[in-house]
């Protein structure tokens, strides 16, 4: 089997890259963490990724003159390196439309909440704030407009009385953990077609393990 060659760009902490790092260790995987790249020299997460053997970069966006020449520097760095697919996983900035375009349909994204609920920063306080029974996590593909782009999986948790921006979280996040590994698999195991701008999944749900890691209701 070959494994597709996956970058993950950061900016902070890094647990969903950690997750990643993890599921694409398993030998059955179809794809493997072969760089981690953010924005910020002082990410977390680079940390946690050169403990776990794997390849880093630190490319400082405050160093490039413009939002064009970071992008062309990171498209080349990805190209270098042979990356066939990219998952952002908390990389806390804006991509150019031209670099979406060239990495169109190879570019990921998880966010916490139910897409088209609650784009932008801030998900879960929104959430708290519309009252919404059912809160969550989306793995997209990227396209120009912000946490926009086909769906391809999403998990959900229940929003109880008690929660916090903070107690709802971390019950995403830990949803999110699950999911993000779910949805590259489906992706580098090249069981997803986007029609009409909507992801279908080949091979359905038999195949697909864990009916937790699509929808579940936690909490
Ligand atoms: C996650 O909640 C992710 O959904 C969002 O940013 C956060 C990153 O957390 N895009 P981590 O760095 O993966 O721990």
């Amino acid at each position: 089997m070959t494994r597709r060659r996956v970058a993950v760009l950061i900016s902070g902490r890094g647990s969903n890259m950690s997750a990643l790092i993890d599921a694409t260790r398993k030998p059955d995987y179809p794809a493997e963490v072969s760089l981690v790249l953010s924005n910020r020299p002082e990410a977390a997460g680079l940390e946690r990724a050169k403990a776990a053997g794997v390849e880093t970069a630190a490319m400082d966006s405050e160093g490039y003159p413009s939002r064009e020449a970071f992008d062309a520097a990171l498209d080349a760095k990805l190209k270098d390196e042979r990356i066939e697919l990219v998952c952002l996983a908390g990389f806390m900035r804006v991509l150019t439309p031209q670099f979406v375009e060239t990495w169109r349909d190879r570019l990921i994204n998880i966010h916490p909440s139910l897409l088209p609920l609650f784009p932008g920063l801030n998900t879960h306080a929104k959430a708290l704030e519309a009252g919404v029974r059912v809160h969550g996590c989306t793995v997209h593909f990227v396209r120009e407009a912000v946490d926009s782009g086909p769906i391809i999986a999403q998990g959900a948790v229940r929003v109880v009385a008690a929660d916090t921006p903070e107690t709802l979280a971390n019950r995403v996040l830990s949803v999110e953990h699950q999911l993000y590994p779910f949805a590259l698999s489906l992706v580098a195991g090249d069981r997803v077609r986007i029609v009409d701008e909507r992801v279908t999944i080949e091979h359905p749900s038999a195949q697909i393990p864990g009916p937790a890691m699509l929808s579940p209701l936690v909490g």
